[in-house]
């Protein structure tokens, strides 16, 4: 239980500000970048490697295929940077690659999360001698004023699919943002998912084993700890939905009951009427006429497209 002066500093912050704000309103909603935490950041790595959650697999597998034809349409002499790298698991393959092809390298990983990115240096000093990393911690999203500094040719890598976590056009601000700090020449590596049948949908966003339903609650039981809130787990379920018009998966929390949840911090009561929705995430699926119209909009013209076999995941090359 925290004490008095805790909760008054905890209630000023960020958190408790998007929590009071996103739960007040009708439909209730909260920021994804909560699920998030040490715990949710785990629960993801867990949602990664199941079964049913292709997108992770099916990207590495057409880095794995294609990173010399991906580095050599990218150009000669490169520098990576990556956008919201985390430990930059899957940018080993192209570093790997991108060192085949020239004896040094440069790379920028750039995240929120110093902790990650600590593990991303360690990690890449041990396994590539010859690379320089040089992370940057940072809010990509604002765009990354430090980009326009570094000389020579430059690759950035957006992989991932975390462009679909955001609404078009933010996605379209974020990308411009990008580009207004890159070069005539310089590229952009963009992975993201393909819109396709909801029966190969649904599961990546619900599996079986329940990892995905222990990460959406996940958001609850952050409250919990750190607002003093008392929100019943097992009276909350998660929900994802396939929404066709709009070409994106939707995550909810939904109440199974009637019922009302106190967050001290916020001195806020809840109530929830039962099949009450609390929206959480959203998680864009491109065809490939989407991905090309957002490129254009955000000043990049697309050069080239690699996917797996089945076409359920693209990773697309833009040029300035
Ligand atoms: N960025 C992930 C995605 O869009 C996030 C995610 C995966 C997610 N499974 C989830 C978010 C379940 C909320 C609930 O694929």
């Amino acid at each position: 239980m925290a004490t008095s002066k805790q909760l008054q500093f905890i209630a000023s912050d960020a958190m408790a500000l998007a929590v009071r704000e996103g739960l007040s309103a009708t439909p209730k909603h909260l920021p994804s970048w909560l699920l998030y935490d040490q715990i949710g950041s785990e629960l993801f790595e867990q949602i990664t490697e199941l079964p049913e959650y292709y997108l992770t697999r099916t990207e590495r597998c057409i880095l794995e295929r294609y990173a010399a034809e991906i580095l050599q349409q990218a150009g000669p002499s490169l520098t990576l940077v990556e956008l919201g790298a985390g430990t930059a698991s899957k940018t080993c393959i192209l570093i790997e690659e991108l060192l085949q092809r020239q004896s040094r390298a440069l790379f920028y990983p750039i995240d929120v999360s110093p902790s990650a990115l600590d593990q991303a240096v360690r990690q890449l000093g041990r396994q590539f001698p010859s690379l320089r990393v040089s992370p940057i911690v940072a809010d990509y999203t604002g765009g990354v004023p430090a980009l326009s500094r570094i000389s020579g040719r430059k690759l950035v890598l957006y992989i991932g699919s975390s462009i679909g976590n955001f609404e078009p056009p933010d996605a379209v601000r974020i990308l411009r943002r990008i580009r207004q700090t890159l070069w005539a020449g310089d590229a952009l590596l963009l992975g993201a998912d393909f819109a396709k049948r909801s029966k190969l949908l649904l599961p990546a966003y619900n599996d079986s084993q329940g990892i995905t339903a222990a990460f959406s609650k996940n958001i609850l039981a952050r409250l919990n700890r750190e607002l003093d809130a008392d929100f019943n787990l097992d009276l909350f379920c998660h929900i994802a939905l396939w929404n066709r018009r709009q070409s994106r998966m939707e995550m909810y929390l939904e109440s199974t009951t009637a019922q009302t949840v106190f967050i001290p911090a916020l001195d806020m009561d809840l109530y929830f009427e039962p099949g009450e929705r609390i929206h959480t995430e959203n998680s864009y699926k491109y065809t490939d006429e989407m991905i090309e119209v957002m490129l254009r909009q955000s000043g990049f013209t697309l050069e080239q497209s690699w996917c797996d076999r089945k076409k359920w995941f693209g990773v697309h090359l833009a040029r300035v």
